[in-house]
């Protein structure tokens, strides 16, 4: 199917597979279709038909709260076209960027699936083809009984990478999520598309590093501390990260967190936020290199980091009412400009 895509600036054009949602075919060619969470959630992909038509994937999506049908208007990341398309797109786009990674669909298989805490699963996927990928970015996950993609963050970073980890948080009657939990998925095959996203590091960054993460959140900030880690990021710049959780027995990843400060412990500040019971004596006892403090991690944050934003990029991650609230501590206190914040919204 032929896709054409007038723009504010201009029109491009692309082919789109069989059943493929018309932001997946853009994306493929090159073209930053704009999108956030690529799975119907915020209405960020929405666009206006001016010819064809497209068979709607989830009536149900909450992003179509946007969208008005009258109008003609769909979301691009949960549509795929029926007949070739012409349509309108009331923003600017631009083709990707150099050497920026195109994201493409393939089937993996998932791999050693284990529980961390008691509502995380952490698991692996392997891929036939090895890809590259940024820190920070995310891919949709599908197992193939399931309708409708989900979004998971990468927590390692490596080019050409074989195997992508993730982790999981439980939610109560969540498809993806019970049917990790609900039985041992080893072997299991899911279909991928990705990668996605654009709270992305690069050590041409620059700049001084604070990471927030809720829960789940702090997936793709393992990733980016990885590939800082790499680079040896932090013999010039500074980092911090918050990772917020309910208790400590829902901590994870502290192990990995500590390796990363020990290495540098002049420049690498990392605190855990609890926000559900003091810091138990112990925490301190057993991760020594790492910050325990109680309350939200947007309160903790704007705590330990007053008078630091000096020349600081800031990634968010977590779920939305934890990213709305940090958002609003990084641009009305710590005064950071709009580009120099970058986050996901774990809708
Ligand atoms: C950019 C991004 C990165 C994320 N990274 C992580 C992460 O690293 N770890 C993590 O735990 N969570 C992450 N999430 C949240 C994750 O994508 C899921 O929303 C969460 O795991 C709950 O999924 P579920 O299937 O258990 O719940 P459900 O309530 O069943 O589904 C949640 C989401 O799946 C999609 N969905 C549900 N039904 C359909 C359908 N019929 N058709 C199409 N789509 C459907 C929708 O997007 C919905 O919001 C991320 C979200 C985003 C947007
Ligand atoms: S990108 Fe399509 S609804 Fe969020």
């Amino acid at each position: 199917m032929r896709i054409q895509v007038n723009a504010r600036n201009r029109g491009y054009e692309f082919e789109a597979r069989p059943d493929e949602r018309v932001l997946h075919a853009g994306l493929r060619a090159g073209i930053a279709l704009p999108y956030e969470c690529a799975t119907g959630t915020c209405g960020t992909c929405k666009a206006t038909l001016v010819g064809g038509t497209v068979a709607d994937g989830w009536a149900g999506a909450p992003g179509k709260k946007l969208v008005k049908p009258e109008r003609r208007e769909f979301l691009m990341c949960q549509c795929a076209a029926s007949a070739d398309l012409t349509l309108e797109v009331d923003k600017f786009v631009h083709a990707a960027e150099a050497g920026a990674c195109t994201p493409d669909s393939c089937s993996v298989v998932l791999r050693a699936p284990r529980q961390i805490a008691p509502d995380v699963m952490a698991f692996s996927v392997q891929l036939e083809q090895p890809r590259d990928f940024d820190a920070g970015q995310f891919v949709l996950l599908a197992p193939l009984a399931m309708t409708g993609y989900r979004a998971y963050s990468m927590c390692n970073f490596e080019r050409g990478a074989r195997r992508l980890d993730f982790v999981v948080k439980r939610k109560p009657d969540g498809g993806f999520s019970e049917w990790l939990f609900g039985a041992n998925r080893e072997g299991e095959r899911l279909s991928m598309f990705g990668p996605l996203g654009s709270a992305t590091f690069d050590p041409m960054l620059a700049k001084n590093v604070l990471c927030i993460a809720g829960g789940s959140g702090i997936a793709g900030m393992m990733s980016i501390l990885a590939r800082a880690w790499r680079e040896r990021y932090f013999e010039r710049w500074r980092g911090w990260v918050f990772f917020g959780v309910r208790t400590m027995r829902d901590t994870f990843f502290l192990d990995e967190l500590s390796s990363f400060q020990r290495e540098f412990p002049e420049r690498v500040q990392i605190t855990v936020a609890l926000s559900d019971e003091d810091v138990p004596a112990s925490a301190a006892r057993d991760w020594p290199a790492l910050g325990f403090e109680r309350g939200l991690v947007h309160e903790v944050t704007e705590r330990v980091m007053t008078g630091k934003y000096h020349d600081v990029r800031a990634y968010v991650a977590g779920p939305p009412p934890c990213v709305d609230a940090a958002i609003r501590v990084l641009l009305l206190k710590a005064k950071l400009t709009t580009n120099n914040i970058r986050y996901d919204k774990y809708s």
